[in-house]
């Protein structure tokens, strides 16, 4: 147990967590009425919540914009010459935006949108490395009530293609490429690629950051910073529903094609703002860092939206953590005095390889909190990041939460104490437990799942166009509560732990990666019949991606063979998606009617009993 400060107690937003948590199960909708009284709405809700199983309507008849609650709320007030971002490219490339000068750019890229007829409703896919450029299309998007669909810059045609065509996107927002490591990755030929067979885009929007300029198509491909030149000032926010979709992000399935997570408008706004604040306890005079890319979930809600709506100052930076040396992180601490630092643990497992000498070159004495998400934070590497990184002064937030749920879900509230291995309790306006496969409860110390009981403001409204996978999510065990797929123990005291996915997502450096994808982006290789991939667990990782190939009659086992199937699940999906490592087999497991047995695979592999195996077909 790790007891901090009694100061950090005093200093959070939330002094007492038993009693707030009480005062929200009391009276839930009095608690969420109390937080979204604190942003702007056009017009009032009639009602906090309406909820019927499954579905959940929250703020119902409210309109808003939540880029009025992002930009004016603090241009208009005393936020407006405040640093909104601080973006460090590399070699020393430095880009500072004021909540005013962030405010102007968004407008100006809402009106370019408008130009080109993006509507309210509108998909338009943003396919941006983490520049500045994607937070400004992104809030530009919510500004005229387009819908965004980001997509990871690090994902391979196929991936784009499927995002492009299942959000029916209409317009794509690229750039011809993206800065890493000290060269450059061109994005546009992966665009073009995705773009084959994608006949819902009617325009590319394209940031030309290299010389010479990359040559654009006449009336298909435009120019961003000639769009964003030519377009009007002022851009009014449209008054959105709280209902209406705000995003969709994508997200690994069990099965087939990824699942387009829809968020809502108010409800989102509410749970990324009280979260931020509360949790996160992100204030006035924080330098805040989130080093996820935004194009995942977690870049979404706490790089992007959250600190903008408690109106605090983002530091967003290009630089990977091993480049140009493995101080890089934390000469960018000291020099921009991050106070609040969020990352993963795979991040921390990696400096804790390169050794503690690379940190303690640097002053990182203006750090106050620490957090991690993405995967469980292993003893060791909260061990570590306590004392190398947060001079044993500094809590550590462990937050466990997905892209469905929005926000933060459960975690060790700031001030409380601290147990390496464990997340933590579910925050005040979450009810969320570890029950057994029938959704009865256990006995602390027993693994079961980790299911939630009740609806909260930032769940996601649906999977896109598909209903049957959303009520899904709401149908574990007899009481249909919603399942998060993980696996979890509590404690006597009502901590929990986080024991890894139950279903076939592998969260490979924590980004989640579906065994679906990489087996049928192998099988569409013309040398492979079959194909399986299974999670290895690994120290850096956390996982890593084994996959088992049957290759078709007459093909040879080669060790090019081999390397040219990695790289076609690159040129695929990306460079998370490649499996680590690659065998041959003749055969695999699988149940009568067919269905690979990736946990018999996974037994094996680890060496260990591979449990029931009464629906293996022999
Ligand atoms: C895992 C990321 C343990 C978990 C915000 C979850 C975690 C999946 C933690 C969601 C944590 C996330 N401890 N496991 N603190 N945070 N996970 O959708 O398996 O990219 O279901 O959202 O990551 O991943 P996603």
């Amino acid at each position: 147990m790790y007891y901090p400060d009694p100061c950090y107690r005093e200093s959070a937003l939330i002094h007492d967590y038993n009693e707030l948590y009480h005062e929200f199960e009391k009276d839930p909708d009095a608690f969420w009425r109390r937080i979204a009284s604190d942003l702007l709405w056009f017009k009032p809700w009639d009602k906090v919540r309406v909820w019927e199983h499954p579905h959940a309507s929250w703020f119902t008849g409210a309109e808003l914009n939540i880029t009025y609650n992002c930009l004016e709320r603090h241009v208009n007030n005393d936020r407006r010459n405040k640093v909104a971002i601080f973006w460090a490219g590399e070699n020393g490339r430095e880009r500072i935006f004021t909540y005013y000068q962030l405010y102007k750019d968004v407008m100006r890229m809402g009106n370019a949108l408008k130009s080109l007829g993006v509507q309210k409703g509108d998909r338009v896919c943003i396919y941006l490395p983490g520049i500045p450029e994607l937070v400004v299309s992104m809030l530009a998007c919510a500004r005229i009530g387009a819908v965004h669909t980001v997509v990871f810059a690090g994902y391979g045609a196929k991936a784009l293609n499927e995002r492009i065509t299942g959000a029916g996107a209409k317009i794509v927002i690229t750039a011809d490429a993206s800065v890493r490591r000290g060269g450059s990755i061109p994005l546009k030929p992966i665009v073009e690629e995705a773009l084959i067979h994608a006949p819902t885009v009617e325009k590319v929007i394209i940031l030309r950051t290299q010389e010479p300029k990359v040559g654009l198509l006449d009336d298909f491909e435009l120019d961003y910073e000639e769009l964003i030149n030519q377009a009007d000032r002022y851009c009014e926010p449209v008054h959105v529903n709280s209902e209406d979709p705000l995003f969709i992000l994508y997200t690994s399935g069990t099965t087939g094609a990824p699942k387009g997570i829809v968020h809502a408008a108010g409800g989102y706004m509410v749970g990324a703002y009280y979260t931020t604040k509360y949790v996160l306890t992100l204030r006035e005079n924080d330098v805040y860092w989130c080093t996820a890319d935004p194009g995942w979930i977690t870049g979404h809600t706490y790089g992007i939206y959250g600190p903008l709506l408690v109106g605090g100052t983002i530091f967003l930076s290009e630089y990977t953590p091993d480049y140009p040396d493995a101080g890089i992180w934390w000469k960018l601490v000291e020099d921009y005095g991050v106070t609040i630092f969020y990352t993963a643990p795979t991040a921390i497992r990696m400096f804790m390889r390169m050794g503690e000498e690379w940190p303690q070159k640097y002053d990182l004495s203006s750090l106050r909190l620490l957090g991690s998400v993405g995967e469980p934070l292993n003893p060791e590497a909260f061990e570590w990041f306590y004392k190398y990184i947060g001079k044993e002064k500094c809590p550590i937030l462990d937050t466990w939460w997905q892209t469905e749920t929005g926000m933060h879900m459960v975690t060790t509230m700031v001030g409380l104490p601290m147990k390496p291995g464990f997340a933590g309790k579910p925050i005040p306006g979450v009810v969320a437990t570890v029950v057994d496969e029938r959704g009865e409860p256990i006995l602390p110390g027993t693994t079961g799942y980790l299911a939630i009981k009740e609806p909260w403001p930032s769940m996601m409204k649906g999977v896109y166009q598909n209903d049957e996978r959303y009520r899904q999510y709401w149908s574990f065990g007899k009481y249909g509560y919603y399942s998060s797929n993980d696996l979890a123990v509590m404690d006597e005291e009502g901590y929990i732990m986080l024991l890894g996915r139950s279903d076939d997502i592998i969260i490979v450096a924590g980004h989640n990666v579906g065994t679906a994808e990489i087996e049928s982006a192998l099988v569409s290789h013309s040398a492979v019949a079959e194909a399986a991939a299974i999670g290895k667990p690994d120290p850096l990782k956390g996982n890593i991606i084994k996959a088992f190939v049957i290759l078709r009659n007459g093909v040879e086992q080669t060790p090019k063979l081999i390397h040219d199937l990695k790289y076609h699940v690159r040129i695929m999906l990306g460079p998370i998606s490649v499996p680590a490592e690659l065998d041959f087999v003749d055969n695999l497991p699988k149940t009568r009617s067919g269905k690979i047995m990736r946990r018999v695979l996974k037994a094996k592999e680890m060496g260990m009993d591979p449990g029931d195996i009464s629906t293996l077909d022999e």
